[in-house]
C-alpha cells in the first residue's frame, strides 16, 4: 500500500513541478508580478547577472535556457536607428533598415498639440516594434538653459510643464504598442561640452521644479518602463549610479518600477551600480558613438566583478534579485508582451503622421505686409538660396541619426510645386556631416558661393533663403555644443547682402537651437523649422503655399543677444562650468521665467508664433473644484483662412518672501481648425498640484494660499485676458 501511496504521491509531486514549471512565468494570461517572481525562482545568480548588462552594442541577455527573451534595443527618439554591427559602430549594412524619420522632439513640442503627440508616439514605435525592437532610447526632457546646448533638438523646450504635457502622450502610445521607451537623459544632461564629466551643481528647489519635473510626470502620468542615467555627475556622483537620485528620489520618492538603463560608457564602478540603483549596464569602456574597446562583456562592473560580490556576501543577493526583477518586469511587458504589436515600417500614415507634425511644428515669426501664403503668380523668378534647401538635416546629430528611406528636401518639394520658377544657388557651404571633426572650410569655396547667389539674386522676384544648423559637429550634434549663438558659415552676411539686391526675402531656418538674427529688420517673412523629418520639404511647402495655416508656437525664448540668456551674466561657472563644475546660477529663473520676470525683453517669447488668420479670445471664466482650476473661454477666428489657435495659461502665485516667476505655464489647449468666423469653447484645467512651489526646507511641495492670476494669453507676453481666484488651503 504504501508503495502505491508513494508512487502517486512522487507523481503528483512530479506533475505538480511540471505543471509549475512550465505554468506561470511563460503564461502570458498570468500577472507580470507572479511571471517575475516564478522566473527569479528559477534563475541561476549567473544568469540574474547576465540580465544586468549588455550581451552586444543595442542588446541585452535574456535567460536561454529558460526561454526569457532578450532586450533589443535601439536609438532613437526621432526613429529607428540603422542596425549596427553586433559588437562595433560600425554600420551592419542591412538594406531593410530604411525607416521614417519623423520631427525632432522640439518641433513636436512646437505643435502644442497633445495628439499629435499620441500619434508620434503611436508611428515610431511601429516602425521600432516592426524592426523587432524592444526598448527606444528616447524620447528626451532635458531642459533648455542655454540655446548652445548640442542635443536641444532632441528635448521639448525651455519649460518643465510643456515638456511633461508633451511627453506623457508620446510615451503612452508607444508602451501601448508593447514598446518600451526610455527617457532621457536622467538627468541635468542639459550640455554636451564635458558632458561624460561635468557635475552639476543645482538648487534642490531649481531641481525639482525645473529639471526632475518632465520626468516625473512621465514617471506618474505615462508609467515610463525604462529611463536612460545621464552622464553627468549630481552631487559628486554619476547619474547613472546615483544613490540619493535613483534609488532616493526616482525608485523610493517616486514608487518607480521601470529599469534604470546606463547611457553608454555612464558606468564607472561595481560598488556604485551596485548600490545606486543602475539596473542594466550599456556600452561601458565606450563613448556612445566611436570608441571601442577591448573589454568584453564579462568584464563589465555589473557582471562578473558584481557576480563575485554577491558570490562572497558582500552585497545581498536581495539586491540582485531586485535588479533582476526590474529587467524581467521590461521583458514581460515587452518582448514577452502578448499584445505587443508587429507594426510596420514606411507605411504611408507614418509619413501622415510626420508630416502633419513637421507642419504643425513650423512657427512663423515673422510675416511683413504678408507675403506669405506665397503667391507664386507674383513673381516670375523665385531664386532658392542655401544649403539646407538640399542638405539631408535627417542624418547627424550624433546617436539619434537616421537612415531615411524617404527624404524629401525644401528643393525638391519647392520645384515640385513652383515648376521652373525656382533657380537655386547654394549660397554657402558647411562641409561634411561628421560626428567628431569640423570641416575647414576654404574661404574662396564660400566666397564664390555667395558671389553666385548674389549674381542670381539680380534677376529674382522674390529669394527664399533657407540655412540654419544643420546636426553637424557644434552645429546640433551630440558629444559638442555650439560655439556660437550666431549662424555659421557666413549665413548672415549672405542674408544681409541678398536682401540689399532683392528686398522680398523670406527666411526659412532649420536647428533645434535659437539664434541672433541682425538681418531680422530687413527680410520680410521667417520660419523657423526645427528638423521635419522625412517630410520636410512637403511640410515647409505646404505652409509656405498656404495649404496649411502655421499654428507652431516656440516652446523656446529667442533672445535679441546671446548675452539676455540669463545665466550668462554669471560667466564661465555658470557654462559650460569651471573644472568640470557648473553652477546652474540662474536657478528656476531659467528661459521665458528670467526675461518675463526681469523685463528683459526677447527677439521672440516663448509661445510666440504667427498664423496667416487671426483670434479673438472671448472674457476668461474661472472656477474651482478644491482639486482643480478650471479656465474656460471662447476663441474665434476672426480672418479670412481656416487657423488653429494655442491658448496659454500662465499662472502668478501670491505675493510672498519666496522669490518666484511672475509667469509659468500651468495649461494649454489647442484649438481644432476652425473656419472663418468659427468659434470653439475651451476648458483647460489645471490640477491645484501644479500650483505648488518646492519647499527647500521641508522638501516637500507646498501649495501657497492666498490671491492667484491666470494670464490667458497667444504667448508668455501677449495677455488675452486674466482670472483671478484666492485659494485658501
Ligand atoms: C549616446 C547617447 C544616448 C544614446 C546612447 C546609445 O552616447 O548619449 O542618448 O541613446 O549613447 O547610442
Amino acid at each position: 500500500m504504501n508503495l502505491k501511496k508513494n508512487l502517486c504521491m512522487t507523481l503528483l509531486l512530479a506533475l505538480t513541478a511540471t505543471t509549475a514549471t512550465a505554468q506561470v512565468y511563460l503564461d502570458p494570461q498570468a500577472p507580470i508580478e507572479e511571471r517575475i517572481k516564478d522566473a527569479i525562482s528559477r534563475m541561476t545568480t549567473h544568469e540574474k547577472i547576465q540580465l544586468l548588462h549588455a550581451q552586444s552594442k543595442f542588446t541585452s541577455a535574456g535567460v536561454p535556457r529558460l526561454g526569457i527573451r532578450q532586450l533589443n534595443m535601439d536609438d532613437g527618439p526621432h526613429g529607428v536607428r540603422e542596425e549596427l554591427e553586433w559588437n562595433t559602430w560600425s554600420p551592419a549594412r542591412w538594406t531593410n533598415d530604411y525607416i521614417v524619420a519623423f520631427p525632432s522632439l522640439t518641433c513636436l513640442a512646437s505643435t502644442w498639440n497633445r495628439t499629435l503627440s499620441t500619434a508620434y508616439g503611436d508611428a515610431v514605435s511601429e516602425e521600432f516594434a516592426f524592426r523587432g525592437k524592444d526598448i527606444m532610447l528616447g524620447p528626451g526632457v532635458n531642459i533648455q538653459r542655454t540655446p548652445l546646448n548640442g542635443r536641444a533638438f532632441e528635448y521639448m523646450g525651455e519649460d518643465p510643464f510643456l515638456a511633461g504635457e508633451m511627453v506623457v502622450p508620446y510615451i503612452k502610445a508607444a508602451q501601448a504598442n508593447g514598446v518600451a521607451c526610455c527617457l532621457k537623459h536622467f538627468v541635468l544632461n542639459d550640455q554636451e561640452t564635458d558632458r561624460f564629466a561635468v557635475n552639476v551643481n543645482v538648487s534642490e528647489r531649481a531641481m525639482h521644479e525645473i529639471y526632475l519635473a518632465p520626468f516625473k510626470k512621465a514617471v506618474e502620468q505615462a508609467h515610463v518602463y525604462t529611463i536612460m542615467g545621464s552622464y553627468n555627475m549630481w552631487k559628486g556622483v554619476h547619474c547613472c549610479h546615483n544613490d540619493e537620485l535613483l534609488n532616493g528620489i526616482l525608485k523610493r520618492g517616486w514608487k518607480w518600477d521601470g529599469a534604470l538603463i546606463s547611457d553608454w560608457g555612464g558606468t564607472t564602478n561595481t560598488m556604485e551600480a551596485a548600490n545606486g540603483g543602475l539596473d542594466i549596464e550599456m556600452g561601458t569602456y565606450t563613448d556612445g558613438k566611436l570608441k571601442e574597446s577591448e573589454f568584453g562583456y564579462d568584464d563589465y562592473y555589473l557582471a562578473k566583478p558584481f557576480e563575485k560580490l554577491i558570490e562572497e556576501g558582500v552585497i545581498p543577493m536581495s539586491v540582485l534579485d531586485e535588479k533582476a526583477s526590474r529587467v524581467l518586469r521590461v521583458i514581460f511587458r515587452t518582448a514577452m508582451n502578448p499584445n505587443k504589436v508587429i507594426g510596420s515600417q514606411c507605411s504611408e500614415a507614418h509619413y501622415d503622421v510626420c508630416r502633419q507634425i513637421g507642419e504643425e511644428g513650423i512657427v512663423l515669426l515673422k510675416n511683413e505686409k504678408n507675403i506669405l501664403p506665397l503667391d507664386a503668380n507674383k513673381y516670375g523668378r523665385i531664386l532658392v538660396v542655401g544649403e539646407n534647401a538640399t542638405r539631408s538635416l535627417t542624418k547627424g546629430g550624433g546617436s539619434s541619426e537616421l537612415k531615411a528611406l524617404r527624404d524629401t528636401s525644401p528643393l525638391e518639394a519647392l520645384q515640385a510645386a513652383y515648376g521652373d520658377k525656382i533657380v537655386y544657388a547654394q549660397g554657402y557651404y558647411s562641409g561634411r556631416a561628421i560626428y567628431d571633426q569640423v570641416d575647414t572650410i576654404d574661404p574662396a569655396k564660400q566666397a564664390s558661393l555667395k558671389a553666385e547667389a548674389l549674381e542670381k539674386a539680380k534677376t529674382a522676384d522674390l529669394i527664399i533663403f533657407v540655412g540654419g544648423l544643420n546636426k553637424n559637429r557644434r552645429q546640433d550634434c551630440e558629444n559638442g555644443d555650439r560655439e556660437s549663438y550666431d549662424l555659421s558659415f557666413g549665413q548672415n552676411e549672405l542674408i544681409a547682402e541678398l536682401t540689399k539686391v532683392q528686398k522680398n526675402t523670406i527666411v526659412v531656418m532649420f536647428g533645434g537651437n535659437p539664434y541672433s538674427m541682425p538681418w531680422l529688420s530687413q527680410v520680410q517673412a521667417l520660419a523657423h523649422c526645427w528638423y521635419l523629418g522625412s517630410e520636410a520639404g512637403t511640410a515647409l511647402v505646404n505652409v509656405l503655399s498656404g495649404k496649411v495655416n502655421p499654428s507652431g508656437k516656440l516652446p523656446v525664448t529667442f533672445a535679441a543677444k546671446y548675452e539676455d540668456y540669463p545665466y550668462v551674466k554669471f560667466g564661465a561657472e555658470a557654462y559650460p562650468g569651471v573644472n568640470k563644475q557648473v553652477y546652474y546660477k540662474e536657478d528656476i529663473f531659467v528661459g521665458y521665467r528670467h526675461f518675463s520676470t526681469n523685463h528683459v525683453k526677447p527677439l521672440f517669447p516663448f509661445g510666440f508664433g504667427l498664423s496667416y488668420t487671426t483670434f479673438a479670445y472671448g472674457k476668461p471664466s474661472i472656477s474651482s473644484n478644491g482639486k482643480e482650476v478650471m479656465i474656460n473661454l471662447s476663441v474665434t477666428n476672426t480672418g479670412k483662412v481656416a487657423g488653429k489657435e494655442v491658448v496659454q495659461i500662465y499662472s502668478t502665485a501670491p505675493q510672498s518672501h519666496l522669490p518666484r516667476p511672475d509667469k509659468e505655464l500651468k495649461g494649454f489647449a489647442k484649438t481644432r481648425l476652425l473656419q472663418p468666423g468659427e468659434s470653439e469653447t475651451l476648458n483647460i484645467v489645471i490640477p491645484r498640484d501644479e500650483l505648488k512651489y518646492y519647499n527647500e526646507s521641508t522638501h516637500t511641495w507646498q501649495l501657497a494660499t492666498g490671491a492667484y492670476t491666470f494670464h490667458v494669453g497667444a504667448n508668455v507676453n501677449d495677455i488675452r485676458g486674466k482670472a483671478n481666484l484666492t485659494i485658501e488651503n
